[in-house]
């Protein structure tokens, strides 16, 4: 009976890696969720899955090699997805982010080396390599750059996996998506923001001109990445996972207006994030040479995460009662 360990499994990316996990999986499949429930993981998020008897959730934090001994006794694959995802709450709080994904990340890997798990899919970030220049795009062997507390944190547990696999032999797949979207991700990334803006007839923030520019995949996409590669990634090595769906964030604004049936008037430009990336950009051959390349077209993609997002307004409100203590204090310095 294979044990497939899930940290994160109740955040964004996390619970629809499990539904896909499940959905596609064997009948004898184990899945086992490690989530601290910290405010992005709720169990709210797996809701529709809870009554699968192939999963278990287990509450634990990444940075608690206690817990993280208890719950990768056995596992046969671990994806680790947990982390402090925000760039704004990391300019805000570094340390929390720190901790999380840099010290979180180093006792993932010493618990994964010492119960001698068979693969670890460690989940980065296209963000490691910093700015991407007009017509750029990084490659796997491109120096990391990165230039915010967030990007710094994921970086380090980005070379640790490396040195892991280097030092220990850890059988360790590096991959770095770009930005995701989709069902379920929290209310304080770009798309349900302005969603839930735009639903309430209030303000979408966009910082500074609006001109920046993210390559946007959709979450189903990147969750068949992270699979494919912990079935066929090479140990040591890591792979980007682009979406090859690149617009500016004033795009991004406009074409959710328009779904909602909103009025352009309601975008207001404000206080722009300190040292904000301005773009990110990934050559994808490499993954691509594995068979994979995203199916879900961005029109597609967008209109149905909005209409999700119309569809679970409980959801959303939830979510965003979670966030208010940030999204007040971050938004009113910015306006
Ligand atoms: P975000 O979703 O936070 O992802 P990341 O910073 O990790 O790429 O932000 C995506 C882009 O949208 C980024 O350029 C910052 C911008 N942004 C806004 O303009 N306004 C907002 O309220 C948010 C949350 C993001």
């Amino acid at each position: 009976m294979p044990l497939v360990v899930v940290t994160g499994g109740c955040g964004f990316i996390g619970c629809n890696l499990v539904r896909m996990l499940l959905r596609d999986g064997a009948p004898d499949l184990r899945v086992r969720v490690f989530d601290a429930f910290t405010y992005a993981g709720d169990l709210r998020n797996l809701a529709d899955v809870l009554a699968d008897d192939r999963l278990e959730v287990v509450q634990g934090d990444v940075t608690d090699a206690e817990a993280l001994r208890a719950a990768l006794e056995g596992a046969d694959q671990v994806y680790h997805l947990a982390a402090e995802s925000h760039n704004d709450r990391a300019i805000l709080d570094p340390w929390t982010t720190w901790r999380a994904n840099a010290d979180g990340a180093a006792q993932l890997l010493i618990a994964a080396k010492d119960a001698r798990v068979g693969r670890v899919l460690f989940v980065s970030t296209d963000e490691v390599y910093g700015v991407a220049a007009e017509g750029q795009k990084f490659s796997e062997d491109a120096p990391l750059n990165p230039r915010g507390p967030y990007q710094a944190s994921k970086a380090a547990g980005d070379c640790l996996a490396r040195a892991f696999f280097e030092t220990y032999g850890l059988n360790v797949v590096v991959a770095r998506p770009t930005n995701n979207y989709g069902p379920y991700q929290f209310p304080e990334k770009l798309i349900p923001v302005l969603v839930w803006r735009a639903l309430n007839d209030q303000p979408l923030p966009l910082y500074g001109d609006g001109q920046q520019r993210r390559d946007f995949l959709h979450v189903e996409d990147c969750c068949r990445a992270l699979k494919l590669l912990m079935d066929r990634g090479q140990a040591g090595q890591a792979y980007n996972i682009p979406g090859d769906n690149e617009h500016a964030n004033i795009e991004v604004a406009r074409a959710i207006l328009q779904l909602l049936e909103k009025p352009e008037s309601l975008i207001h430009f404000v206080a722009d994030r300190p040292g904000h990336d301005f773009r990110y950009a990934l050559d994808g051959r490499k993954l691509a040479d594995l068979g994979w390349q995203p199916l879900i077209p961005w029109e597609q993609g967008l209109r149905d995460t909005v209409a999700w997002y119309v569809e679970n307004r409980d959801w959303l409100e939830y979510m965003v009662a979670k966030a208010q203590d940030f999204l007040s204090r971050w938004y009113s310095e910015r306006v």
